[in-house]
């Protein structure tokens, strides 16, 4: 996973947690590297962190996952990424369905990414479905910080849920977003 995506893990828990708590959990990765933004890094060393943080934190897994989410969408709307969500979309629906769009013109600067891949439909006025693909496993959870995220980035008050989980059969996620 690239850098940019590993500092906003371990900032996101040296805020959280504070400092100490940090020290403690890199304590057991000693082969972790200094991550640059713009590079990638193999997926087992981001997998590492998520699963050292959670067990010297002793935190629920997929809790971390949908606050590291959640948190992804403020620090990249918020940051220089900022432009692309004035660029790809002004609704939340617009937006979700340019995301792949958006990580092709990433892409384009970030050789090497591995970029998700999603679709939407309407299933009535209210309530969009999200279909998630991915060449990795474990983010369901994160995603679903992401789309919780984007809600309050899109001032569009919504329930998140995880519809399906992807198995050996089916190879996606699939998350209903529902206007309250
Ligand atoms: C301008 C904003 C964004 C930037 C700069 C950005 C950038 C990135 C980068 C660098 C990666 C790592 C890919 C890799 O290491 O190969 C990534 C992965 C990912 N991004 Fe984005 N992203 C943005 C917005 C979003 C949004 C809004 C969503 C979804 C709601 C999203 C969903 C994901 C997911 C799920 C992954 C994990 C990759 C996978 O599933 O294989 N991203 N993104």
């Amino acid at each position: 996973m690239f850098g940019m995506v590993n500092r906003h893990i371990i900032q996101t828990i040296q805020t959280t947690y504070g400092e100490q708590k940090w020290i403690g959990i890199i304590a057991s990765i000693p082969e972790i590297p200094h991550f640059s933004q713009l590079q990638q890094y193999p997926d087992e060393i981001t997998f590492l962190i998520i699963k050292k943080s959670v067990e010297t934190l002793d935190i629920d897994i997929d809790l971390l996952l949908e606050t590291l989410g959640r948190g992804w969408i403020k620090e990249t709307a918020d940051g220089p990424w900022g432009i692309y969500y004035e660029l790809y979309g002004d609704t939340i629906f617009t937006f979700l369905n340019n995301l792949d769009s958006l990580h092709a013109a990433l892409g384009a600067q970030l050789t090497d990414l591995s970029p998700p891949s999603f679709l939407c439909k309407h299933v009535n006025a209210d309530t969009i479905c999200v279909r998630y693909m991915s060449n990795r496993d474990g983010l369901t959870y994160f995603v679903k910080g992401l789309l919780k995220g984007l809600c309050e980035k899109f001032s569009y008050p919504a329930h998140v849920t995880i519809e399906q989980t992807r198995s050996d059969l089916i190879k996606y996620d699939e998350y209903l977003i529902e206007k309250i």
